[in-house]
């Protein structure tokens, strides 16, 4: 078939395409041994929960675009928002100036913050929303005559980004422990255990973490700047969940200790737990939150750091006192992402004040038990929000899978055939749908991960 290119002239087949990527791509967190054995899909355009290949084949785009898409693709006010900001300016410096929607959207994501929450650092990725928060923590403790505070300490198999601040401050030895003799030094207590489907919990464990967690706090108090975490679910581990409530704790050990508490919602905020920041299910008063990915619902790279008046006013003084916060991206607050990320979180106070959000989320759950509750290569499932993990298992007494196999990718890519993109983390499924997925449209999801996953497992002996 021919398609058009950027260029309103171009045209390119479509196995053009795929020799371009081939020959000279490289795609992130992938083998390209691997993908260069794969049949190759160029995403064309976007509708709704649905993405289409330069084929005209269709797909529920079941990993919200990684975890980024809230409202799905193609939203007529989000799309009318930026063609009225790309006639204004497409892009303005955050540094030292400022613009309406940057404004406004400080504002706004403030008012709808934990109480202390004062002020928006921007940045253009979940990564730099971390960096950002691990260096203001470093530099406020050296601000009030604490140098010596500088220790992170994160959760086991935390995964906060790759950029070097995130990666230390994380605990992901399968993406980072290569780079170990580059990280900073940091602390690690374990993650609780918490079983959780539709909302029921079936059984939970957060004795020795937080044991473990002052432990640690009460013997490093002096060295230690903050404690970082994803709250309520780890989604880069797996959608490990965490008891209701651990969060809480977390924050009172980290105040009895005088650490901060840095609580990552690249993931879980933005709605993706039902509310626009995750800890308010159990207001938690943090003193950072990071959010990225779906504040600016998939359309364009914006990320958020949120800190307290205290913090900072300990950056404030005359120049020569070199108090500053230097740091800074060209593209910091960029107006177009402004201007989506505004329209966006209008969208979401909708989708969760009239109620339907919290539907939805009560439909994929049941659903999802529904279709994978007895299922004899279902190992656990585990889901919250709009959010949910299958891990894959061999059948009664077959050999287990060696890496090698690829279990979850093939599923994976046996999906796209029944129109499904979604994306495995080794031998588990991620399904992380738009928040704005309708009841026949997580049918058509659940419906056919089933066929190829029975299919995979046929295949391979299972
Ligand atoms: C919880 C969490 N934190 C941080 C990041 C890093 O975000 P980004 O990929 O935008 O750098 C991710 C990305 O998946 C994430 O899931």
């Amino acid at each position: 078939m021919k398609l058009a290119s950027s260029g309103d002239s171009a045209v390119a087949t479509k196995s053009l395409l795929d020799q371009w990527d081939r020959e000279h791509s490289w795609h992130p967190f992938t083998q390209m041994e691997e993908y260069a054995a794969w049949p190759q899909l160029h995403v064309e355009r976007g509708e709704g929960c649905w993405l289409y290949d330069t084929d005209g084949n269709r797909y529920l785009d079941g990993n919200a675009s990684i975890w980024a898409a809230a409202h799905g693709h193609g939203d007529p006010e989000i799309d009318q928002a930026l063609k009225d900001q790309i006639d204004r300016v497409a892009h303005s410096t955050y540094l030292g100036l400022s613009h309406p929607n940057g404004a406004l959207l400080g504002k706004k994501l403030v008012e709808s913050a934990p109480r202390d929450l004062k002020r928006a650092v921007f940045s253009d990725n979940g990564s730099n929303a971390i960096e950002i928060a691990l260096k203001l923590s470093f530099q406020y403790w050296q601000l009030v005559g604490k140098p010596e505070k500088r220790l992170i300490v994160g959760m086991a198999d935390g995964y906060h980004g790759d950029t070097f601040g995130a990666m230390s401050a994380g605990n992901s030895q399968a993406f980072h422990g290569r780079f170990d003799p580059w990280l900073f030094e940091s602390r690690v207590f374990p993650a609780p255990s918490c079983d959780t489907v539709n909302g029921a919990v079936s059984s939970e464990d957060a004795s020795e973490s937080l044991a473990v967690l002052e432990k640690i706090l009460s013997s490093e108090r002096d060295r230690i700047a903050a404690v970082i975490f994803e709250p309520l679910a780890q989604g880069p581990a797996g959608m490990r969940m965490q008891p209701m409530g651990f969060a809480k704790e977390v924050e009172h050990l980290c105040r009895q200790y005088g650490v901060h508490l840095i609580l990552d919602e690249v993931f879980v905020g933005c709605g993706r737990m039902g509310k626009i920041f995750a800890c308010e299910w159990e207001g938690v008063n943090p003193d950072f939150v990071c959010l990225a990915k779906g504040l600016s619902a998939g359309y364009l790279p914006l990320a958020a750091t949120l800190t307290t008046e205290r913090i900072y006013e300990a950056f404030l003084g005359d120049f020569e006192s070199g108090r500053a916060f230097f740091h800074g991206h060209t593209f910091t607050g960029n107006p177009l992402a402004a201007t989506v990320a505004l329209k966006s979180l209008e969208k979401l106070e909708r989708l969760i004040e009239s109620g339907r959000l919290e539907r939805t989320i009560a439909y994929f759950g049941e659903r999802f038990e529904a279709v994978f509750g007895d299922h004899s290569n279902v190992g656990s499932l585990r889901q919250r929000g709009m959010a949910a993990a299958i891990d894959l298992t061999p059948g009664e007494g077959r050999e287990p899978w060696s890496l090698n196999d690829r279990v979850g990718l093939q599923v994976c890519m046996a999906a796209r055939d029944c129109g499904l993109l979604l994306r495995p983390l080794l031998d588990s499924i991620l399904i992380v749908p738009p928040l704005t997925i309708g009841a026949d449209e997580i049918d058509f999801l659940f419906d056919n991960l089933k066929k190829p996953l029975e299919a995979t497992m046929k295949k391979i002996g299972n």
